[in-house]
């Protein structure tokens, strides 16, 4: 099988750097965040450690479908990103292995929840509201401010989100929708949308890249995703709907059984350390970090001024109702016409 590696390799190096004594000078890094700050994170490892990153890019449904066809087998060693859901869903599969991080005490209780919901086979690094953005210079009249409004007839085909199989972003729409109203009610919402739905992209974020560039009218993404664009000038709105929204805890995990143990928990206790988490915002994503003293970025949405469902980590991260979510999306969304 062929893979696609981006080795993030060490040269010249600093006086004794944080892994010099560790016996492997390998990570394999499987990332589900932005691929900027994933190529900006490993580059960081790699100069303060001295071990060589072998990372890859995917969607948090990818990277949970990969994991479990590896089960066994292991090439990863540490996932690190994406959104909470689909790490729990490995930790109950026993995909993860457990461990209890000295930085615990350092995170907000919503990241050490994470923890304990799992056992201690993940942890959250990040938070972030779902929402939507849209085109300001498409959208001129009446501003979408509800989801509701995104069953408007005048954004037929203007309207993108992920695929939730794939995506972590889109499953959460998923299990929020079910949340806000009820799960008939929300196939039903979704239906709906459907007829607005250009494309089921397969990473979350593509849908407001769309929007920047003016291929679409509108994305559904976390909130802070569509403040990356709009920070880079594309005439994006960021947009908290008004019924509520749910949000992500995007968390980390050691793979069980990878190939190089100890790299793996040398980045894992690196990643929750104030420092690293601020290498984020200088990649342009703007979630609020989990450790309590690393900077919340000034672009990132704020969570206290939006109205958030108490999203149900648990029973929406579960084998079970992440299996039956996704298979009834496929049965009644993903088969509609086009
Ligand atoms: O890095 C951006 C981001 O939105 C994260 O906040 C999130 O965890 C991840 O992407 C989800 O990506 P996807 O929807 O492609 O799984």
């Amino acid at each position: 099988m062929t893979r696609r590696f981006t080795l993030i390799g060490a040269t010249a190096l600093a006086l004794l750097p944080m892994g010099a004594f560790a016996q492997d000078k390998e990570l394999v890094l499987y990332c589900s965040v932005d691929e900027e700050w994933c190529r900006a994170q490993s580059e960081a490892f790699v100069r303060e450690t001295g071990i060589n990153v072998l990372m890859t890019r995917k969607s948090s449904g990818e990277t949970f479908a990969q994991i479990k066809a590896e089960e066994g087998q292991p090439r990863g060693d540490v996932w690190w990103g994406g959104t909470g859901d689909p790490h729990l869903q490995a930790a109950q599969e026993g995909l993860t292995e457990e461990y209890r991080s000295a930085m615990l005490s350092e995170l907000q209780p919503w990241a050490v929840a994470q923890a304990e919901t799992s056992g201690y086979k993940t942890v959250g690094i990040y938070a972030g509201a779902l929402g939507f953005g849209y085109n300001s210079t498409m959208v001129t009249e009446n501003p979408p401010a509800c989801w509701n409004d995104l069953l408007d007839a005048r954004f037929a085909d203007d309207i993108q989100v992920a695929n939730p199989n794939s995506s972590g972003t889109s499953y959460t729409m998923l299990a929020t929708m079910v949340q806000l109203m009820g799960e008939d009610e929300a196939f039903a919402y979704l239906a709906k949308l459907h007829a607005n739905i250009n494309q089921y992209t397969k990473s979350g974020s593509a849908p407001i890249r769309a929007a920047a560039t003016g291929e679409s009218a509108v994305g559904i993404v976390f909130m802070h995703d569509a403040v990356t664009q709009a920070t880079t000038g594309a005439p994006i709105v960021t947009v908290a709907p008004c019924e509520g929204t749910g949000y992500e805890v995007g968390s980390m995990s050691l793979i069980k059984g990878g190939p190089n143990p100890e790299a793996a928990k040398i980045w894992y206790d690196w990643a929750l350390s104030a420092s690293a988490q601020e290498i984020g915002a200088t990649a342009k994503s703007f979630q609020v970090p989990s450790n309590g003293s690393a900077a919340t970025p000034p672009e990132a949405p704020k969570l206290a001024d939006i109205k958030l469902i108490d999203y149900d980590f648990a029973k929406y991260g579960s084998s079970e109702v992440r299996a039956a979510l996704l298979a009834r999306w496929d049965a009644e969304i993903g088969a509609l016409p086009k």
